[in-house]
């Protein structure tokens, strides 16, 4: 799939804009994960390095040399080769990737230990992704090392080693429209996917049997994997936050708790819905249904810029505490609970977090110390929910089993909010009669 190559040289000029004199950022793609034997994971890029070069193929390293009057972008990647590409698949080659993807200067990743020591020679600073690659991380050493060696003699070898991760995490967390756009289509197929497990379900079908449904819709659209482990829990198990064995039989009278998004051109949506396995919520079911869904609205109406960006978790706190002293599943002053953190029996996580290249994505939270505040080009994920343990003893067994997260994408506009995730049942009259026209 074609990247925007000129989309992504501008991140690539304004990384480098920030980086101080004399430096030189390097990083490498991610490597391939065995899953069993010889048998590898479907492979997926290093998302940092997707977003600096919009190349999917693994064994490669780029380099950004800011100033370089020969060029500041270096990109090592792999030969052509046909015997190779015969059983594992295309190549771009040093050649087309330099034309490609806009890349000032290409070679072959096997001349890397001749040509980058020379390129780091002579820098002040490295900067890498530290700590996250650690085959990668002594890679860099050893090619300093050939310089230190070099410098008794004539080399300059760097003194100071940074992170990248704070300059290029802060670029990735403001998305372009063109990125906006590839987020909300992910929200798109993936909402195919929610419809099309929840109009498939009735008791005694299987989770795993929901999840096909979800795969199905997304790999139809044009999604080629999820971008997280699809969450199809029934009963007890949505009890269970990131439960993925998606393997009991959905009973009747069960709530079903789908948290499931595609990865859409690298780009992830995130969303969840909860709905009963007949079609018909029982009153309790019903009531903290409203509740997580007025919790959850409440939480998106709080996001727009200049927010602080814990204002919706702190919104959905409130009016999930109030809730649960009128269902009488919290007792005393909502106050006092909030204070002493009741709640966290029954909502144990927080309402949100970034979303982008990655489902939890990159970007700080807090500026010295402080929340930060919402600005335009942001987008997080809203996703209050309440799970009520099957063996909390505290309240009346009627309750016990429920578990119930409601879960959207939104982007921060520059006059408030829009949630990119839309077009599936969401009330519980909508989910009830979506649920009752789809039955065969
Ligand atoms: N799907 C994981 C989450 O909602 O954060
Ligand atoms: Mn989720
Ligand atoms: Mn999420």
């Amino acid at each position: 799939m074609r990247g925007n190559y000129r989309e992504i040289r501008q991140r690539r000029k304004k990384l480098m804009a920030q980086m101080g004199p004399n430096s030189i950022a390097l990083l490498s793609s991610a490597p391939q994960r065995v899953r069993s034997n010889d048998t590898e994971h479907l492979y997926r890029q290093n998302s940092d390095f997707y977003y600096l070069t919009g190349f999917t193929e693994d064994n490669a390293v780029l380099a950004l040399i800011p100033g370089r009057k020969q060029g500041e972008t270096v990109l090592f990647c792999q030969q052509k080769d046909k015997q190779k590409e015969l059983w594992t698949g295309r190549l771009m080659g040093p050649d087309a990737a330099k034309e490609e993807l806009e890349i000032d200067e290409a070679h072959a990743v096997s001349a890397i230990d001749e040509i980058l020591p020379d390129l780091i020679d002579g820098r002040d600073r490295v900067y890498s992704l530290m700590g996250k690659d650690t085959e990668f991380d002594k890679k860099v050493m050893d090619w300093v090392k050939v310089i230190r060696n070099k410098a008794r003699l004539a080399g300059h070898a760097p003194g100071e080693f940074l992170v990248l991760d704070q300059l290029l995490h802060e670029l990735r967390l403001f998305k372009s429209a063109g990125e906006i756009r590839l987020i909300e289509q992910a929200g798109k197929i993936s909402a195919e996917g929610h419809k099309r497990a929840m109009s498939t379900c009735k008791p005694g079908i299987k989770e795993y049997e929901l999840e096909a449904e979800l795969l199905h819709a997304f790999t139809r659209n044009g999604s080629r994997a999820p971008a997280y482990n699809s969450i199809v829990a029934a009963g007890d198990n949505a009890c269970i936050l990131h439960y993925t064995e998606n393997s009991a039989t959905v009973e009747d009278g069960d709530l079903v708790l789908i948290d499931a998004g595609c990865e859409y051109q690298h780009y992830a949506s995130d969303i969840t819905r909860t709905f009963p396995a007949n079609g018909k919520f029982n009153p309790q079911q019903k009531a903290i249904y409203g509740l997580v869904l007025k919790a959850q609205m409440k939480a998106i109406e709080a996001v727009a810029p200049g927010v602080p960006c814990d204002k919706p978790h702190n919104v959905s706190v409130k009016i999930i505490t109030q809730g649960l002293v009128k269902l009488g599943l919290l007792k005393g002053r909502p106050a006092q609970l909030i204070k002493a953190e009741a709640y966290r029996d029954f909502y144990m996580h927080k309402a949100g977090h970034w979303i982008g290249i990655d489902v939890h994505d990159v970007g700080d939270y807090k500026i010295k110390d402080k929340w930060r505040l919402f600005e335009p080009g942001m987008i997080t994920t809203i996703e209050p929910g309440i799970y009520i343990a099957p063996g909390n003893r505290k309240v009346l067994k009627k309750w016990r089993g429920i578990g119930i997260r409601i879960e959207d994408d939104v982007l921060v506009t520059k006059t408030g909010y829009k949630i990119l995730s839309t077009g599936i049942p969401k009330t519980a009259n909508e989910i009830e009669n979506f649920m009752s026209e789809s039955v065969s």
